[in-house]
């Protein structure tokens, strides 16, 4: 550009930094605009350069009309920049932001958490398995054919029909999908959610969880059973919590187990809690029995396994105080908030 387009170029740049300010909404859009104005190397600075080599003649008329260029630039700039900062006022932009509001886990996750973290420990796998389960894991595979009167201990949620489908009683057909895809030796946890025909009271609900607990190898004896229980037991509920196995019946598991530990509440003293006989029921346990082995292929002379199931809302209930099961499932906050 040379001096004699000089006026043109100025009246090109008033209006076009008239409708690019407008445009400018935030700060750093205002600043790139000063910045292509206003700056060492913008727009005016380029003009300012040209008037110093500008004839004498002209150049009295052009160093007015660069330096109007200049003021009303700087007006453009100056105006903007007080209607952003008009329209912040009545906000008080030093006060403290909201707190955002955390969630709580629930204290059946935080039970279910502390549970695991005890096999996992002991180097034990974590597996999960569906709610809806076939006839066939559930019961079948479990060494509990049609019409096998065990089948009663479970009073259960038919899906269909035929009675082929299922929602789950217990975690036990997590065993069958674990070792229709693993090779042994392996030991894996499984923890869910099952199903009862059952109504619900204080200690009753037709939804609750449960941990599984299978392990399998060469040579796998009671002695690993206990062995890993007791060591549960103890880090669950204390070192000073005594264990006890009395024998029992489960169609999957020869021999079969209940276990009890000294009551957490009287420590065997007896109380309302263990109906003063100073043990509390927690687990069914066992040797996982042959013919379960057959049914999903493994040879029971090269293998031997053991197995144990626990309930969740009563472990959960034993280590808190908690005498109603209910309370789990009515999401009362001033319950839930007394968990961490
Ligand atoms: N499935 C049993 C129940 O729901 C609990 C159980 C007992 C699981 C013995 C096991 C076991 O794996 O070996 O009552």
């Amino acid at each position: 550009m040379d001096w004699k387009s000089a006026f043109e170029e100025i009246e090109k740049i008033k209006q076009e930094a008239q409708v690019e300010i407008n445009q400018a909404g935030d700060l750093s859009q205002q600043e790139t605009w000063r910045v292509k104005y206003l700056g060492r190397k913008g727009r005016l600075a380029v003009l300012t350069s040209l008037l110093a080599n500008s004839p004498a003649e002209i150049r009295p008329k052009l160093g007015q009309a660069v330096n109007e260029l200049k003021n009303y630039l700087q007006a453009l700039l100056k105006k903007v920049s007080k209607e952003k900062k008009v329209s912040r006022k009545g906000k008080n932009l030093s006060l403290p932001g909201k707190p955002a509001i955390s969630g709580l886990l629930h204290p059946l996750t935080l039970t279910t958490r502390r549970m695991v973290e005890i096999f996992v420990r002991m180097g034990f796998g974590v597996y999960t398995g569906p709610d809806i389960e076939t006839d066939f894991n559930n019961f079948e595979a479990l060494n509990m054919p049609v019409d096998h009167p065990a089948r009663d201990m479970w009073d259960t949620f038919y899906l269909n029909q035929e009675g082929t489908l299922l929602l789950r009683t217990h975690t036990s057909p997590v065993q069958i999908r674990v070792m229709k895809e693993l090779t042994p030796p392996f030991r894996v946890v499984a923890v869910g959610r099952c199903f009862r025909r059952d109504l619900l009271d204080a200690s009753h609900s037709p939804v609750f969880h449960q941990l599984e607990g299978l392990m399998v190898g060469k040579r796998i004896s009671f002695a690993h059973l206990k062995g890993i229980l007791i060591y549960f037991c103890q880090e669950l509920f204390g070192k000073q919590t005594r264990v006890n196995f009395t024998p029992s019946y489960f169609p999957f598991t020869e021999p079969s187990a209940e276990v009890s530990i000294s009551c957490v509440i009287c420590r065997g003293q007896g109380c309302p809690t263990c109906s003063r006989t100073g043990w509390l029921e927690i687990l069914g346990c066992g040797m996982v029995h042959p013919q379960v082995f057959r049914k999903v292929g493994y040879n029971p002379d090269e293998f031997s396994g053991l197995a144990f199931g626990i309930g969740i809302e009563r472990t959960a209930m034993l280590l808190h105080g908690i005498t109603d099961i209910r309370f789990f499932l009515q999401n009362d906050l001033r319950f839930l908030r007394l968990f961490t």
